[in-house]
């Protein structure tokens, strides 16, 4: 499969999996971990017009379309954000998205699992999240059809 065929599979994977995570999340704020270009924020803005969205990156350099209000956006890195959060908003999360690495899955690990660890103490009961790597401590849920295994999770807390 050329590159060009994988990233539109990853997309389109992730684009599935976040419209079933949107209909199926409880009460709660949404966060997109790794805001980049702003799609995925852009994405669950318009799908999702009624979640305050938190986004995080370790610098700004989203699409002027995409940028986030300034109260909802943390710039640093990852972990430390996430436990910034936990200060400001407690366990009210009830969608992550998690979109950082690059896409080698071990070189991609030690970010993920760190990302794990702190993520419980933001998350609502219940709350899914989203992601292109498997977490420990989660709940693996099936995703919807026509994404292929492996390519994008959804897992409950
Ligand atoms: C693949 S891009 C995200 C794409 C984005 N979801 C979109 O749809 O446009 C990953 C982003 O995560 C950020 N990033 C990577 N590692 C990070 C870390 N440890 N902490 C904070 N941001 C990080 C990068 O700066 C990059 O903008």
């Amino acid at each position: 499969m050329s590159r060009l065929d994988s990233v539109i599979r990853r997309l389109t994977a992730q684009r599935d999996c976040l419209g079933w995570a949107v209909d199926h999340a409880p009460e709660g704020q949404f966060l997109d971990i790794g805001l980049g270009n702003g799609r995925t924020y852009h994405h669950l803005s318009e799908i999702a017009p009624e979640r305050d969205i938190w986004s995080i990156d370790r610098a700004m350099k989203a699409h002027p379309s995409s940028i986030p209000p300034k109260e909802l956006y943390l710039e640093g890195e990852a972990v430390a954000m996430i436990e910034d959060l936990a200060e400001r908003v407690g366990q009210t999360i009830s969608l992550a998205h998690y979109d950082l690495g690059i896409g080698v899955p071990e070189k991609d690990r030690p970010l993920a699992d760190a990302v794990g660890n702190v993520l419980h103490n933001i998350l609502a009961p219940g709350a899914l999240i989203v992601t292109n790597a498997k977490f420990e401590g989660f709940e693996m849920l099936p995703t919807p059809d026509g994404v292929p295994e492996g390519r994008y999770f959804i897992q409950r807390a």
